[in-house]
């Protein structure tokens, strides 16, 4: 029999692109898209969809039971912005989400879980450059401190249980189909939608912030391919270190530049410098390669030629 599989928060940046993804692998009626709010109509439309709040564990096992899933990709979560506005509501979607969804994997209800950790596991006192897969990690921002938990919790939960989750720590993520929302790399999706209907950008973060960046065709096919690789080659199981391209804000207006050479940039610092100052510039993911043969796409033109010409297909 096939298998059934379960997306929370399939509305979101990630969410509505794994969806359509894995529904193109698995077949539409195979993923259940779920998510506390509607999403956009090509996500809708294209199979099962359920309204459903993750902090909810009894309305989580019974859209498992109804539907026999037997495998999770949780992507709801707020983003480190917005989680510093929201600290308390913040861990808690973040914490009780996970434990809902480790709990079915515990009571073998489900077989196999993904959970996305991020760049933001990671604090000031982290080695900057090729952030190493082991390292100090002293998160300073209540996203970090969350996913950091996570990260732990995860490799308990396999230790101790046997439970087959994976994670991936998702540098800050480029996509068209749908806006990220909360986070400090948002700038870095914002720019190309005000680089094609204002022609300027004014950036939240300085200049020289360089932060790691991946294009979400990358990121799907990372997701993908990690959830199907073989389990005993994972030697991992908080979190993998995954890299894709670096780049700071003056380095991505230049590359827009490259095709709209009026492009212009400004830069008003706020909170989120703080954020990104604590983040790593870029990221050692030599142990994705080994274990299970990450290989990135997308560096830092091919991603800015495909978002600009995207964007505009979209525009008409
Ligand atoms: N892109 C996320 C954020 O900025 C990091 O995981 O919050």
């Amino acid at each position: 029999m096939a298998k059934t599989i379960l997306i929370l928060g399939a509305c979101g940046q990630i969410g509505t692109e794994l969806t359509l993804a894995l529904r193109d692998l698995h077949g539409s009626e195979s993923v259940v898209a779920s998510d506390i709010r509607e999403g956009d109509a090509g996500l809708m439309d294209s199979g099962p969809f359920e309204i459903l709040d993750a902090t909810n564990a009894d309305a989580m096992e019974e859209v498992v039971v109804h539907y026999g899933v037997d495998e999770i990709y949780l992507m709801a979560a707020m983003l480190s912005a917005t989680a510093e506005k929201f600290p308390d509501r913040a861990w808690n979607l973040n914490m009780n989400t996970l434990f809902n969804v480790l709990k079915l994997a515990k009571e073998k209800k489900i077989s196999r879980v993904f959970w996305p950790s991020s760049i933001a596991v990671f604090g000031s006192t982290t080695p900057k450059e090729n952030t190493p897969q082991a390292t100090v990690m002293e998160p300073s921002t209540v996203y970090g401190i969350s996913k950091q938990s996570g990260e732990r919790w995860c490799a308990y939960y396999h230790r101790k249980f046997g439970v087959d989750v994976r994670s991936l720590r998702y540098p800050g993520l480029i996509s068209w189909k749908t806006q990220p929302g909360g986070g400090t790399t948002d700038y870095a999706v914002e720019i190309f939608h005000e680089a094609l209907r204002s022609g300027s950008y004014t950036c939240f973060l300085g200049p020289n912030t360089r932060l790691p960046m991946m294009y979400m065709d990358d990121a799907i096919r990372a997701t993908i391919e990690l959830m199907r690789a073989d389990g005993d080659s994972l030697g991992v199981r908080s979190s993998y270190n995954l890299n894709a391209m670096s780049f700071s804000p003056a380095e991505l207006a230049g590359a827009i530049r490259r095709e709209i050479p009026s492009f212009e940039i400004a830069y008003e610092p706020d909170f989120r410098q703080d954020i990104a100052d604590s983040w790593p510039s870029s990221i050692d993911d030599s142990q994705a390669r080994s274990d299970w043969g990450w290989r990135p796409e997308y560096d830092l033109e091919k991603t800015t030629s495909a978002m600009l010409r995207e964007l505009r297909a979209l525009q008409g």
